[in-house]
């Protein structure tokens, strides 16, 4: 995990000579650096572009609304703000200086100079993908540390806090607040009148913000109250005055900071203080809303729940856990840096900086049984299609997050699965190839009975039956083929008939509008007929399995001579348009899986196009713009087949996310011209950026223990053990 120096300034020197950034960022500057990034609702962000320090922007919720998180902290009674950028009229301080910033995949961590202090901030969102009590805590760490510089010891405090921002889109809504004084300090702050299952521009209008430090430390001092007023009585005094305030009112009037915190260290010198620690949340219940049979509508729970009695005894054990849980991510950190880094080390940087990212668009969920109590055999996975419109378990939005979650626990990916399947099986969805989403608005998946939901026919039919088999592959567990063998076959069937020639139809770049005859469509739809024979193979049907492979083989060599140009040299983007191209990334899924349907000859073909129209920032998905899918580029790298091609596109989704052209959570969809970000950001897609990992740690499970060198079209010998 040691990066070396040097590397830190390739991004600035070489990809953007006009930024300027004081400190090191490391292994690159992101667009924006997750802080407390674990839910479609908790998701703070440091807006970061050409390189803006922790104290130079307050933190963003992913649509870019304010979330007030301020941080002082006084050195011999010198007051310096090192999070946000509060504004105290009535006091006087100055800003601490940051020195160095970097991200890993569970971690952001800041070290700020406060005079001849310097405190290191360290944001932590666990990931804990085969811990589901753990994994869907909405609840994420700030732990500060401090150091004296000079060889001298200094008196120092720190204060945080946050405001009711965290708790609604709107601003003028009424919120309330209490303070829980137990082993932990626990500030909570709600709307008052809240409204279940509803968001106002992307936020949960109901559901509590949770704020919480341990009560160990003698010198604790807690307020709530005006913003204003609570940060100058800290910066004047260096302690809080333990009085709270109910004059509960809308968020905007007098912006109340119900939550705050000083914590005194002492006196501190040469070595490094134990981190104060404070915990951030943001909990609902119910989470979800979901169908189930007879257009009835089920209360689901996150599943943390069913482990506790409230959020705040989970906050109090999450807290109580924090050095366990650092030593984990460490763990997490070294083992996905030690496989991205087997590719390179711009790969390792834009994995590490995808993790956070993908687990924030996902919520694990439980029903509960008639008596209240949960029902732990019924465990759902639901997923947010962030920022593109809101939709509720998207297929063709887990498709490109499905290599992340395979790779950290394939469980994930079957349950996510599971609640499309279920619903589908009770035959209220009328259409005969599989729904586009379980719902128009996240939290609500109340299903698509009337069968307008977007449709995608032949992308998620595909999609449904390439993921099944990805994870049964996977895990050796094939039951949920056999549970949904006839609707795995219904999809199929509707493949055979509608993928070699597709209709006009959408595929999953909606934003380019319909096509007919798209090749990457019939691609999915090829990859899914064979996936369903090999499928067919496992649950012991061969007839099946070798026609349906019949049908794949005839299909490719029809479709070769339909969408390949005149020229021999690459595929088209639609049939018969000889100078049109895109990017082929549906054949990452024939590698994936392991069907080998096409040639490899394809594979060379495209390998050796692509090298010859790399823009500023990367391949333009096709010929209609100059935009590009950053999740697309790297499954199109991962079915390279010369390794500097691959390279070429990894190199290209990192120069975008370096650039600073961008402050939002990564944005997938950018343009190659430019490096212009286009309206996605913050999206779980960036789960395909795990793909090259992936298609190594795949190979492990079905091949025997191979002793090939690491390479990315070998089998390896990495994977994660979970
Ligand atoms: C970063 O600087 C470049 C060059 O000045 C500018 O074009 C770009 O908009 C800036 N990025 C952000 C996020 O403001
Ligand atoms: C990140 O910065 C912290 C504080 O300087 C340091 O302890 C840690 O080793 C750094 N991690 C990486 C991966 O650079
Ligand atoms: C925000 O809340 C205020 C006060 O209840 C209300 O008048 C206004 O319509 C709300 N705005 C939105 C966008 O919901
Ligand atoms: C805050 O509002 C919630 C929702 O209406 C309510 O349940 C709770 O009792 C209120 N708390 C206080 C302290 O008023
Ligand atoms: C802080 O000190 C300033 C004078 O430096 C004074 O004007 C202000 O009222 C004080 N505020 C608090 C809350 O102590
Ligand atoms: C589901 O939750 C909502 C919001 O809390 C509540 O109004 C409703 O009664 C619940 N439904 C059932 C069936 O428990
Ligand atoms: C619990 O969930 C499982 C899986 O969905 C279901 O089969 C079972 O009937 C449920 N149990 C109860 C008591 O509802
Ligand atoms: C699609 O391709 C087939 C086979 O080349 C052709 O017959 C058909 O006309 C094309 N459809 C459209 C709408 O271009
Ligand atoms: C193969 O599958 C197709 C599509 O379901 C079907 O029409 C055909 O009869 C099958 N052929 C055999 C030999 O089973
Ligand atoms: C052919 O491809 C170009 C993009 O290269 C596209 O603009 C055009 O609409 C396509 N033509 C047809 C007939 O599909």
């Amino acid at each position: 995990m040691m990066f070396p120096f040097f590397l830190l300034f390739v991004p600035l020197l070489f990809i953007a000579p006009a930024r300027c950034v004081d400190w090191t960022s490391t292994p690159f500057n992101p667009p924006a650096f997750p802080l407390a990034v674990r839910s479609p609702y908790l998701s703070a962000w440091l807006p970061s572009g050409n390189g803006t320090s922790l104290n130079g922007a307050w933190a963003q919720f992913w649509t870019g609304q304010t979330l007030g998180w301020a941080g002082f902290v006084n050195v011999d009674g010198k007051s310096y703000c090192f999070l946000g950028t509060p504004g105290v009229p009535d006091a006087t301080f100055s800003q601490a200086t940051q020195k160095s910033a970097n991200f890993t995949s569970t971690q952001s961590t800041f070290v700020l100079a406060a005079g001849s202090v310097d405190i290191t901030v360290r944001f932590l969102s666990p990931v804990e993908p085969s811990d589901f009590t753990k994994q869907s805590m909405p609840f994420s760490y700030m732990a500060i540390s401090a150091v004296a510089t000079d060889g001298s010891s200094h008196s120092v405090q720190v204060y945080s806090d946050i405001s009711a921002e965290w708790v609604s889109g709107n601003l003028s809504l009424i919120a309330n607040w209490t303070t829980t004084i137990e082993d932990v300090l626990t500030h909570q702050v709600q709307l008052e009148t809240p409204a279940p299952f509803t968001e106002i521009d992307d936020r949960a209008q109901y559901g509590s913000a949770y704020y919480s430090t341990t009560n160990q430390a003698s010198g604790l001092t807690y307020q709530t109250g005006e913003d204003t007023v609570v940060r100058a009585q800290f910066i004047n005094n260096s302690k809080l005055a333990n009085t709270l305030d109910t004059n509960y009112r809308a968020i905007s009037n007098n912006w109340p900071v119900s939550s705050s915190y000083a914590h005194d260290l002492g006196t501190v010198s040469n070595s490094e203080t134990t981190p104060i620690v404070i915990g951030v949340g943001f909990s609902r219940d119910p989470a979800i809303e979901y169908i189930i049979a007879d257009d009835v509508l089920q209360n689901r729970s996150s599943y943390f729940l069913s482990a506790f009695s409230s959020p705040l005894d989970a906050m109090t054990s999450f807290l109580q856990d924090y050095d366990a849980a650092l030593e984990r991510a460490y763990t997490l950190d070294a083992q996905v840096n030690s496989d991205a880094s087997a590719i390179s080390t711009d790969y390792a940087g834009l994995v590490a900086l995808s993790i956070r990212q993908l687990l924030g668009g996902i919520e694990i969920t439980l029903s509960k049984n008639s008596d209240g109590s949960f029902n732990t055999s019924d465990v759902l996975v639901f997923l947010k299609e962030i920022s593109s419109d809101g939709n509720v378990n998207t297929v063709d939005v887990i498709f490109p997050a499905f290599p992340g979650l395979l790779y950290l626990n394939p469980q994930l990916v079957k349950l996510l699965l599971q609640g499309l399947f279920e619903y589908q099986a009770t035959g209220q969805y009328p259409n005969k190839y599989s729904c586009h989403d379980l719902g128009s608005s996240y939290p609500v998946a109340n299903g698509h009975n009337a069968g307008t939901d977007e449709a995608m026919p032949v992308e998620e039919s595909g999609n449904m039956v390439i993921m099944a088999l990805g994870y049964a592959l996977k895990s050796g567990d094939n039951s949920q083929l056999s549970q949904f063998e006839d609707l795995l076959d219904q999809w199929t069937q509707f493949l055979i008939t509608d993928s070699l020639i597709p209709n006009n139809q959408l595929s999953t770049d909606d934003f380019a509008g319909s096509l007919a005859n798209q090749t990457n469509l019939a691609i999915k739809g090829i990859v899914g007929i064979k996936a369903m024979s090999k499928i067919a193979e496992l649950l012991g049907d061969s007839s099946k399995s070798s026609n349906y492979s019949s049908i794949a083989s005839s299909y490719v060599s029809q479709w070769q001579s339909l969408a390949t140009s005149s020229s021999g040299n690459h595929l088209t983007l639609n049939y018969g348009n000889d100078s049109s191209w895109s990017l082929s990334y549906n054949m990452y899924a024939d590698k994936l899986l392991q069907l080998d349907v096409f040639p490899e000859s394809v594979y060379t073909m495209q390998t050796e196009w692509y090298k010859t129209v790399d823009a500023t920032f990367g391949v333009p998905l096709d010929t209609r713009h100059t935009y590009t899918k950053s999740d697309w580029q790297i499954l199109t790298a991962g079915i390279m087949t010369d390794t500097s091609v691959r390279d070429m596109f990894i190199e290209a989704d990192v120069k975008f996310a370096s650039s600073g052209m961008s402050s939002q959570p990564f944005a997938d969809w950018y343009d190659t011209v430019t490096g212009d970000a286009e309206t996605f950001r913050a999206r779980p897609v960036v789960g395909a950026h795990q793909m090259i990992q992936q298609s190594l740690a795949q190979a492990q499970v079905t091949l025997p223990r191979p002793h090939l060198p690491r390479h990315h079209h070998h089998p390896a010998q990495r994977t994660m053990p979970l």
